[in-house]
């Protein structure tokens, strides 16, 4: 084979390769299971966390959610709990 050619055949190999790399890749992406984490919820209770500075408001999140008696306890797997708006959204 020429040269010339032979360069062709590899520049198209490559774009192959890279559009297979892509269309990987926007499958995992389209995959991936959607967010499961429950959002802060809609009520009086949490509404006007909706507004307020996320900092400030995660100091209010203990005084009903926590280990001690009489609080909702987290579930038990929970993770880490610090900064819970970062993982229970605000929608
Ligand atoms: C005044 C008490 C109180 C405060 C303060 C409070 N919560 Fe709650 N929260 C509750 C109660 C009661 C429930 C369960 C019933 C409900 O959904 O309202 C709950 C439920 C939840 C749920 C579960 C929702 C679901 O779909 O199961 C999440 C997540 C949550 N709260 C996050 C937070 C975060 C984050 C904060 C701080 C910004 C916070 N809460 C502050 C009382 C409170
Ligand atoms: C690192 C991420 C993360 C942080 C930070 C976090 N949580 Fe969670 N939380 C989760 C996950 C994951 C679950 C279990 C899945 C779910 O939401 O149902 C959960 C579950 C909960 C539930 C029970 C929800 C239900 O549907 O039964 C409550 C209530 C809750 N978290 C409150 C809080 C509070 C209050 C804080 C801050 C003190 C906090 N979380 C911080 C990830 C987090």
């Amino acid at each position: 084979m020429p040269e010339e050619s032979k360069k062709k055949k590899n520049l198209l190999v490559y774009n192959l390769l890279f559009i297979a790399v892509c269309a990987g890749i926007f499958l995992f992406l389209w995959n991936a299971p959607p967010e499961t984490t429950a959002h802060l919820p809609h009520d009086e209770k949490h509404n006007q966390y909706l507004e307020m500075d996320k900092k400030e408001a995660e100091k209010h999140c203990g005084t009903c959610h926590g280990e001690d008696e009489g609080k909702m306890p987290l579930p038990k797997e929970h993770p880490p709990t610090y900064r819970c708006l970062f993982c229970h959204k605000r929608t």
